[in-house]
């Protein structure tokens, strides 16, 4: 053995059980009493909970005879202190799972509890890829937005408060064991969040299609959910209701999820990252801001790759089209999608100054998903692609 292979060429492929579909969330109580669960925490945030959503949950869980303790102190872009606050709610109410109900925030902060419990460390000591000894205890995620995937990824993103940095803990521990992707769920969210999280989902299968990790499994779900993207966001932006578009969205975020959560993503998020820790901004607005500024940097490290993504956007680009023309094609699609659900946002709008440039740019290049981004910037480099989007 050893012979006649590449071992940088290896892939592999990690998801979790899920039900899809409309009424997948009703069966959350069915699930924890199948793995046994007595006493669930139920991480959830305000709004969820505001909406009843967190409610019908825990109904749904006392129903099969698992007690829920709801935990709702989690802010979006969850935070470290909350992280552990939870921990120790789960600690001492006894608990012995976790169902998480909401976007990428409770998500994210119900995953870092998980292994605060299970490991007895601190939340900030697991950043980076593969620092988790133990798995968390049984987890359920019920997503309610449709972009983030975290019910799906091996990525939680954790606001490190003292440094005012977003860390990244990249883990299969962090892959949940089942999600229940229910689209009912999306319809309570608002144009705005619509589009933040759909840009978001957008963002992953972008990233993930050319990533230098990718593969032909993550491509067919990235290229895929490229496409059901553009199908769907406008009509679920501009109406909320409309459960076709909120399970287009729903399918487009889980392809996304697949896909990003094997290939890892790139610039857009290693700098949404920065721009989150440091002035605690909305991360589907920052990569909204970011996409095409960052493809404009990327394009010639993958012209083919962009062109296929461009097609997949519905812009008409002929083998035949000069490679600067096809470029520019690609950044307009790019561009016309985020202007029609109403992204005309710019960096310095969200009071970011040439101040801020050189530790922003220096956090970007210290975030585990630069890594895979298929063009290594400099730091200069990263700042012109800030300055351009201000
Ligand atoms: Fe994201």
């Amino acid at each position: 053995m050893g012979e006649g292979y590449d071992i940088s060429e290896l892939r592999k492929f990690v998801a979790p059980e899920f039900v899809f579909g409309a009424g997948a969330a009703e069966l959350a109580g069915q699930y924890a009493a199948n793995l046994s669960v007595k006493r669930a925490l139920v991480v959830s945030g305000p709004r969820l909970e505001g909406l009843g959503v967190t409610g019908a949950v825990a109904d749904v869980l006392a129903a099969e005879g698992v007690a829920p303790v709801v935990y709702t102190d989690v802010s979006p872009n969850p935070r470290d202190a909350e992280v552990m606050a939870g921990a120790e709610v789960f600690r001492r109410e006894g608990c012995d799972a976790i169902v998480a109900v909401g976007g990428g925030s409770p998500m994210d902060c119900a995953k870092a509890i998980g292994i605060v419990c299970t490991n007895g460390r601190h939340v900030l000591d697991f950043e980076g890829v593969d620092r988790v000894k133990r798995p968390g205890p049984p987890m359920i995620c019920v997503p309610t937005t449709a972009g983030t995937a975290a019910d799906i990824s091996q990525f939680c993103i954790i606001n490190d408060v003292g440094r005012k940095v977003k860390i990244a803990i990249v883990s299969k521990t962090m892959v949940p064991d089942v999600a229940l992707i229910d689209p009912l769920l999306t319809v309570s969210m608002d144009d705005r969040l619509t589009a933040y999280t759909g840009l978001d989902a957008l963002t992953h299968a972008v990233e993930a299609y050319v990533s230098n990790a990718s593969s032909a499994v993550t491509d067919l779900h990235a290229l895929e959910a490229v496409r059901l993207v553009r199908r769907h966001l406008l009509r679920a932006v501009e109406r909320p209701g409309d459960l076709e578009a909120r399970s287009g969205m729903m399918l487009a975020s889980t392809y996304a999820g697949l896909a990003f959560s094997n290939a890892i993503l790139g610039a857009v998020h290693a700098m949404a990252h920065s721009l989150g820790g440091l002035l605690d901004l909305p991360h589907g607005l920052c990569n909204a801001i970011l996409l095409d500024h960052v493809a404009a940097f990327n394009y010639r490290a993958e012209p083919a790759k962009y062109r296929r993504l461009g097609i997949a956007l519905g812009a008409d680009i002929p083998d035949a089209m000069p490679e600067d023309e096809a470029g520019e094609a690609v950044l307009e699609a790019l561009r016309s999608l985020k202007r029609s659900v109403g992204i005309r946002d710019n960096l310095a709008e969200l009071g970011v100054t040439p101040a801020d440039l050189p530790l922003l740019a220096q956090k970007a290049l210290a975030d585990a998903c630069m890594l895979t981004n298929p063009r290594q910037p400099s730091a200069a480099e990263v700042m012109e692609i800030y300055e351009a989007a201000c």
